[in-house]
């Protein structure tokens, strides 16, 4: 019987489909700095894509897949990810998951941009991911012990090897948790932008955690900006899934004028950088862009949680017309991993959004990422289970002395806004070189871990995030997926086919990863 301990750091779709399926001979502890309620996971209002029906295959989810991605998927994983992920969507219907479906019993399955069929599943309407990990927190065996409110600070490396987490609790006292293994699973960014669709929690935490290691990150330019966020007054008000426009809503000037007529073949379908784009577009003209949805019956019972957004703003749903605006959703890049969710630091794994696996690419095809949580949460748990080269420990005295974070003497909304300012839809080198600038003359303080607040870390965190990502982008000097340059406006194949930007230990490379390279030509 064995008796190792796994960390996991982060509550959402991807830590609890990693911790349901570790079996109970292994303690599993979950970690999460706010509760088990507070992740992109419970806001998420897209589905889960597989193809379940005869006249769809896996092979057509990779193309659309790969088409979304613009050229920069990793071929094998998209290949590997779609069949799992079919497989899995399966078990959860014969683990009797509340999948919606239509009056006859069967399964409704929506369409959203850029699938070229109807393959997304979808629970509660527009509450998918909420009840995912509903379902997902029920199959946890008593092996697995939930900790909310304990922020993980920094991760102990011994001998070369992840071998824990210092961790903090709300009382401010700090702690080693070892571990055998430790999971990362805590997001991605999306609070370093003004608008965004993100958890108030969800700070780059996994990210920095990882870099602070000496774990490669990549494809940190690549920034999925959702076209759709309810929008008042310039603030965003949540999500206005995609699905809505799978449904048959469009998007209108203030005129009613369509305005992806004549932008793309797939309209307001059409992958999600070129929509945002189009929206950003008119409101740097002045015009304000609304989705039409009076074409939609019984919005209120199909987008039950949109509704509920609307309600809570004061937009009112009988008028037919949402307010909509771009904004963060999710980053492709991450914390550069293996098919297993294995990073670069042995014993460190990653998964979720936290990791970049190479399945989205440039570009993240719609209700994709909880099917990647659900593929890489399970095949991390397998990996761990069959591994036979454990590495040792050394006899070094873990210290609290060293652990130092850098902490700008700036506010959050400084960093969100200069991040929206000049690292946005939009980039130039001339802005990105602006908020570069403002980031190397921005003094920091050196905070010991024992002293620093849990604001303060998620402030280093981000600043730290903000600043590999800005190099990355300033870096990539062509538009590929969720990174668009107006300087560099076309893809550039001939120059950066296949390659990706690599942050680690302090530097920055371009590799080249052949996986990449082999993928269609068709998607050129
Ligand atoms: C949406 O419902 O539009 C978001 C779903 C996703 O990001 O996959």
């Amino acid at each position: 019987m064995s008796s190792q301990t796994i960390v996991v750091v982060g509550a959402g779709a991807a830590a609890l489909s990693f911790a349901a399926a570790m079996p109970p001979s292994y303690e599993v502890i979950v970690i999460t700095k706010s509760s088990v309620h507070d992740s992109n996971s419970m806001l998420a209002q897209g589905g889960i894509a597989a193809s379940v029906q005869p006249q769809d295959s896996s092979a057509a989810h990779a193309e659309d897949t790969l088409y979304a991605g613009g050229g920069h998927n990793h071929i094998e994983t998209v290949n590997d990810a779609v069949v799992d992920g079919r497989r899995i969507v399966m078990e959860l219907i014969s683990q009797s998951f509340p999948f919606d479906k239509d009056r006859n019993g069967r399964l409704q399955l929506g369409k959203e941009g850029a699938h070229s069929a109807n393959r997304i599943l979808h629970a509660g309407g527009d509450a998918t991911g909420r009840m995912l990990v509903r379902h997902l927190i029920s199959r946890l065996h008593s092996n697995v012990i939930l900790r909310e409110y304990e922020a993980a600070c920094e991760l102990w490396i011994d001998n070369g090897r992840c071998a824990g987490v210092w961790t903090k609790d709300q009382a401010g006292s700090v702690r080693l948790r070892k571990a055998d293994y430790v999971v990362l699973a805590a997001g991605g960014c999306g609070n370093l932008f003004q608008m965004h669709t993100n958890n108030r929690s969800v700070t780059s935490d996994g990210l920095s955690l990882a870099y602070r290691a000496g774990a490669c990150l990549t494809d940190l330019e690549f920034v999925q900006f959702h076209p759709t966020l309810l929008a008042k007054n310039g603030r965003a008000c949540g999500l206005v899934s995609e699905a809505v426009r799978g449904e048959g809503a469009v998007l209108i000037d203030e005129n009613g004028r369509r305005i992806m007529e004549g932008v793309h073949p797939l309209k307001d379908l059409a992958p999600r950088d070129i929509v945002a784009r189009a929206i950003h577009d008119h409101q740097k003209q002045g015009s304000r862009v609304f989705l039409d949805i009076s074409e939609i019956p019984d919005f209120y019972q199909r987008f039950p949680t949109v509704s509920t957004l609307c309600e809570q703003a004061g937009i009112s749903i009988e008028k037919g017309r949402l307010p909509v605006s771009p904004g963060m959703h999710f980053l492709m890049g991450g914390i550069s991993v293996n098919r297993w969710g294995e990073t670069s630091v042995p014993h460190l794994y990653a998964i979720g959004e936290a990791a970049c696996t190479g399945f989205h690419g440039a570009n993240r095809l719609a209700s994709n990422s909880l099917l990647e949580c659900l593929v890489y949460g399970k095949r991390a748990a397998k990996r761990i289970q069959t591994a036979t080269n454990r590495m040792s420990l050394s006899a070094k005295r873990p210290s609290l002395e060293e652990i130092t974070f850098a902490v700008p003497e700036c506010s959050l909304e400084d960093i969100r806004k200069n991040m929206t300012d000049h690292v946005s839809i939009i980039r130039t080198a001339d802005e990105l070189k602006k908020v570069k600038k403002w980031f190397e003359q921005m003094p920091v303080q050196i905070i010991n871990v024992k002293e620093i607040t849990n604001e303060a870390l998620e402030l280093a965190h981000l600043w730290q995030t903000a600043t590999l990502m800005t190099d990355s982008a300033l870096l990539r000097k062509e538009s590929r997926g969720g990174h668009f340059r107006s300087d560099f406006p076309f893809r550039d194949d001939a120059g950066w086919k296949g390659k990706q930007i690599v942050h680690s230990k302090g530097s920055i490379t371009i590799r080249q990863n052949e996986g990449i390279v082999n993928n269609a030509a068709a998607h050129a």
